[in-house]
């Protein structure tokens, strides 16, 4: 075993469409961002894991073995004792962080980290990215108790920069198609914060499942509309966002591959709709935001990523964005971008 540093670097992503879809069968439009976590490992000879992150500030050390505890080293810790398990390392481990993901953006800095700290224990030649994204996914569901999907593990681990990631989440099967020149995708940070962990995500989740016992799918993606009369209240709505989302997306996949930007703009705006009126995962300030984006000439916009906040992703032409962007901020002076 090695005892050198081994550091890696992991961006963050944005989902252009395909939102709520990748536990239901959906096939998803993910891409990486700028942003990026650095992480750097090192085996420390102890059974304790001593884990420092430059952005919180802070150092934890805990003994290998322990449960979560529901703090920000647990996606750290629990990609440790999942390598551990799959004896890629052995024993405690000095593990540090820095990351220029922003935190609660709907950016997936949580997957961003325990891919990372993945790609830093795995031996060289072990495991390609499909399954260490899946790995990365268990950590995230078993672990620390979130029920996701698999879209964001596979775009941060797959991703190519400048390239989206049409991934089909029932076998994770993918393409990476370039993003034309002439589509420019801006990201914008709400200023509202979000977290998953919060209840929120697996509230909705809760919702979904239910739609899929009742229908006796898992892939609602798939299931026959005509079925969702069986359902009512909150599930009813679930499954139908789910089902248009995931006809929205396959169409995405056609627009983006004939370079339709107009086309591709409208699904986006079909799909933020879907997300306020039957995911109900909006809120006002995200929906005057999309408005704002779309009355001031962007393409498409929509929320992105789990919603309750977070970010909101829109498709500009290149040519208009500053003059946008400087619109777009003179209504919403809290706004930031992503990159
Ligand atoms: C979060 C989850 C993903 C996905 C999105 C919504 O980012 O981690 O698995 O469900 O929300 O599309």
């Amino acid at each position: 075993m090695s005892t050198e540093d081994v550091t890696v670097r992991v961006p963050g992503r944005v989902n252009l469409i395909g939102e709520w879809i990748d536990f239901s069968g959906g096939t998803v439009l993910p891409m990486p961002i700028r942003s990026e976590i650095t992480l750097t490992r090192r085996p420390n000879g102890t059974d304790t894991d001593v884990i420092r992150s430059a952005q919180f500030g802070s150092e934890a050390r805990i003994g290998i073995d322990m449960p979560a505890q529901h703090d920000w080293p647990d996606a750290i810790r629990g990609a440790l004792q999942a390598a551990r398990a799959m004896g890629w390392i052995k024993g405690g481990q000095d593990v540090s962080v820095h990351s220029a993901i922003p935190v609660g953006q709907g950016l997936s800095s949580s997957a961003a980290t325990i891919v990372a700290a993945l790609k830093a224990s795995r031996p060289a030649g072990e495991t390609d990215d499909v399954s260490l994204a899946l790995a990365a996914r268990r950590v995230e569901n078993e672990f620390m108790g979130v029920p996701c999907g698999i879209m964001d593990q596979m775009a941060v681990a797959a991703g190519r920069r400048g390239h989206v990631l049409a991934l089909d989440t029932i076998d994770c099967s993918f393409e990476l198609l370039p993003l034309p020149e002439d589509w420019e995708i801006v990201v914008i940070q709400s200023g509202v914060r979000r977290e998953l962990a919060d209840g929120s995500y697996k509230a909705r989740q809760l919702e979904c499942r239910a739609a899929m016992d009742v229908l006796g799918t898992e892939d609602l993606c798939h299931a026959d509309p005509a079925q969702f009369a069986r359902l009512s209240g909150a599930p009813a709505k679930r499954a139908r966002h789910i089902w248009s989302e995931g006809r929205r997306s396959l169409e995405a996949v056609d627009a983006l591959k004939s370079r339709d930007r107009a086309a591709f703009g409208r699904l986006m705006v079909a799909s933020h709709a879907s997300l306020r009126d039957d995911m109900e995962v909006s809120l006002p300030v995200m929906d005057q935001m999309v408005e704002d984006a779309l009355a001031l000439g962007a393409e498409g916009a929509r929320l992105t990523g789990a919603g309750f906040g977070g970010c909101i992703v829109a498709l500009v032409a290149p040519d208009r964005v500053e003059t946008w962007w400087a619109a777009l901020q003179a209504r919403h002076p809290q706004i930031k971008r992503a990159d």
